[in-house]
């Protein structure tokens, strides 16, 4: 149906472009003009090799535009957090712009921790007003790999386990940045869920768990959404590398999904001139880079997309039409970005920006454990606090790879404790990491390391709280590009020394940056902690706003945390589940990904999907559920019963009736709500609508969607595991 509505519109498209053509108007520069007529007036003027040059990258950034007609090039940039900084025409060196520095914004994985999709819009707004004001049309990002593995070393780019949490929050940030006439670049397609072997293992996923879990937050951002452009996946889904994967890109992508936009490669992901040609790839980049290393004498002209393509199409080996379709979705991205008269001029730095990456990251620090009520800190009681670790006064906003970021202005956490309790803060470096970019990384001193150690624990003696600021950082096998972890624990001795501190001051809160879930042995040692993914900018003025009780807390978890790394599903099937051996990865979890797998199994987490703590307390209504134009729509009221204003995230998990022959999970994520600010005793009636089409399962028989009928139980709850009421609502 809607196939032979957009063929239509492309018809009469081509009919109005025609007429232009003969009258001699220029439709495609007319920025009243519907886009389809555009696209079609401008191909119709172009050449052969014009449009061939649309397809590939003419520098590191760039794709050609058609100057001897006005068609106007595309920028790109990474992405996700912040404009990256400009790199020189050729290479991977900086470009040293002295007006390139921007806003780093918190990490995705902290905006889905904020379960707020207003701040999900706020962000993509922000963001892409950066990415115009730097003249880009183009932002590589966000991110909605699903976070199967913690050891996965770009998870804190994407968004968790869950395609439900991640799909829903994406969708704001996309409309948002796109309404600025800014094109989202969706990454990675798909699959791209580890970083050992990235550019070569081969996945093995069952159809099931590829369309209930890994594609389905890229469905939404296309189907919500209309992301205008998506990158393809360096690995190979099915043999094929997922840049140029036909099966993938224009089976399920454009013909199953009606999807419009131009499908970029990711930079060195295109790997074959047949595949690119008929593979579904639009805008080849980056070919060549060999692992961001080497450049080589390869130049743009020989691209896979480039004079071997053009070759084909010469040859007729590859019909035209295949040429048009890619050369037309570069330009309805022209349209929509480069040469949209609605795109905005934007701005860079502005204290909005610095609000947005404040408020998220506020929103979005989860408060894991609090003892005492430790927390809000009441520093009156405390002479000397010691803050201890090396993250807090660490830039955590470099490194990392492609979404490392050069800021105007960052505050560092030290900085913002000393802005807060002045004299009475004191800090030892306690531990150090070096700095480790790709596959170098620098050898740590067990000299420099033992005498950092033993100068932290001097000043704990005499400390009465002591603030350890630690986790992950951006180094290589830490959370950076091109690597895993390649331990479920911290580094750098951080246990042993999270461990003696505590042992010697009982008052020690712990802190912690990172994009993945980590082991901590010392929990039960430590009276508080909070996880801060990262932060960005504002990182010292979001975390002490929540510890000192400014804000109170409300971000909740978008991934497990697992007592140990033996707990996450794939571990048991060994390494055929992860890494992979001989470049085949299988997922032998299947869709029993991150809390499907610890609520069916009954495997007890450390911290569940969707907790996070408060300083206040709500309690739940009872829930009504209804069924009105094909939704189930919850309502619950949700009252603030403690004494400071905060907001609850409600959260909706389905339990289907079970048929024998088809494994579900026992629970699944398909609603939420973050309530407003609530003032003590205040309520809010809680709102959530389920399309019933949500509660479908993936069915291999008939390779398509299925709605078991049945009693579906709808479980409202503050976690996946602290369920406070339940509903039940009957599908016919
Ligand atoms: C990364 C992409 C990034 C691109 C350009 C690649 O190595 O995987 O996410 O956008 O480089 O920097």
């Amino acid at each position: 149906m809607i196939t032979r509505s957009i063929k239509k519109a492309s018809l009469m498209a081509a009919a109005m472009a025609l007429t232009a053509l003969q009258s001699g108007a220029q439709t495609y520069l007319n920025p009243n003009a519907p886009i389809e007529a555009r696209v079609q007036d401008a191909l119709s003027r172009m050449t052969t090799h014009e449009k061939i040059k649309l397809l590939h990258a003419q520098s590191k950034f760039t794709s050609a535009g058609v100057p001897r007609l006005g068609i106007r090039q595309l920028n790109m940039d990474d992405g996700p957090h912040g404009v990256r900084e400009e790199l020189e025409w050729n290479t991977w060196s900086p470009a040293r712009w002295t007006n390139d520095s921007i806003v780093a914004f918190p990490s995705l994985t902290c905006l889905a921790s904020t379960w707020n999709r207003d701040l999900s819009s706020a962000y993509g707004n922000a963001v892409s007003e950066e990415f115009a004001f730097r003249g880009k049309d183009i932002m590589l990002g966000p991110g909605v790999n699903i976070q199967r593995t913690p050891l996965n070393g770009r998870a804190f780019e994407y968004m968790g386990e869950d395609p439900y949490l991640a799909g829903e929050m994406v969708v704001p940030y996309i409309q948002a940045a796109q309404r600025n006439g800014v094109a989202c670049c969706l990454k990675h397609f798909v699959l791209n869920d580890q970083e050992i072997d990235r550019f070569s293992v081969n996945v093995n996923v069952s159809e099931r768990a590829m369309n209930e879990i890994y594609l389905e937050p890229f469905k939404r951002a296309v189907e919500k959404a209309n992301v205008w452009t998506i990158m393809g996946s360096y690995n190979l889904w099915n043999g094929v590398h997922c840049c140029h994967n036909d099966a993938l890109l224009n089976g399920i992508l454009k013909k199953g999904w009606n999807w419009d936009g131009a499908l970029v490669s990711d930079w060195g992901g295109t790997t074959n001139t047949w595949e690119a040609a008929t593979g579904g790839l639009d805008i080849e980049m980056g070919t060549y880079t060999d692992g961001k290393t080497k450049e080589s004498e390869f130049t743009y002209d020989d691209y896979y997309l480039a004079n071997p393509f053009e070759k084909l199409i010469e040859e007729g080996k590859v019909p035209m039409s295949v040429l048009d379709e890619k050369a037309s979705r570069v330009l309805r991205t022209i349209f929509r970005t480069a040469m949209n008269p609605k795109k905005v001029i934007g701005s860079q730095c502005s204290e909005a920006h610095y609000d947005v990456c404040r408020q998220v990251g506020e929103e979005g620090i989860v408060l894991l454990k609090n003892e005492k009520n430790i927390l809000p800190l009441d520093a009156s009681k405390y002479q000397k606090i010691l803050v201890v670790g090396e993250n807090a006064t660490r830039s955590l906003t470099q490194g990392g790879g492609s979404s490392e970021l050069k800021t105007l202005r960052d505050v560092s956490p030290l900085e913002a404790f000393q802005t807060l309790y002045g004299d009475k803060i004191d800090y030892a470096q306690g531990y150090y990491s070096g700095r480790a970019i790709y596959d170098h990384v620098d050898r740590i001193d067990p000299e420099k390391q033992a005498t950092l150690k033993a100068e932290a624990l001097n000043k704990a003696k005499s400390a009465d709280l002591i603030i350890f600021v630690g986790g992950l950082n951006k180094n290589h096998r830490q959370d950076c590009e091109n690597g895993d972890r390649e331990s479920y624990d911290l580094s750098y001795g951080q246990n042993e020394l999270i461990a003696e501190l505590a042992k010697i001051q009982k008052n020690t809160i712990v802190v912690t940056f990172g994009g993945n879930p980590y082991a901590m042995p010392w929990l039960n040692q430590v009276k508080a902690l909070a996880h801060c993914w990262y932060l960005g900018s504002e990182a010292g003025t979001a975390l002490t706003n929540v510890l000192s009780g400014k804000v109170c807390p409300s971000g909740k978890l978008p991934v497990t945390f697992a007592q140990k790394y033996e707990d996450y599903p794939y571990v048991a099937f060994g390494a055929e589940a992860y890494p992979g051996v001989n470049k085949q990865v299988y997922y032998k979890e299947d869709i029993f990904v991150g809390y499907r797998h610890f609520t069916t199994n009954n495997v007890k987490p450390l911290f569940p999907f969707g907790y996070g703590l408060s300083y206040t307390t709500f309690s739940y209504g009872k829930p009504t559920v209804k069924q009105e134009n094909g939704n189930v729509v919850v309502s619950v009221e949700v009252t603030n019963q403690g004494k400071m204003a905060g907001k609850e995230v409600v959260q909706i998990y389905a339990t289907a009736p079970l048929l024998s022959n088809i494994p579900r999970a026992a629970k699944e994520l398909k609603g939420f709500a973050k309530t407003r600010t609530l003032q003590p005793g205040e309520t809010e009636i809680v709102r959530i609508s389920i399309p019933k089409d949500d509660l479908r399962h993936y069915d291999e028989n008939t390779h398509g969607w299925a709605l078991t009928k049945g009693i579906y139980t709808l479980q409202v709850g503050t976690n996946v595991n602290d369920i406070r009421r339940c509903v039940t609502t009957t599908i016919d």
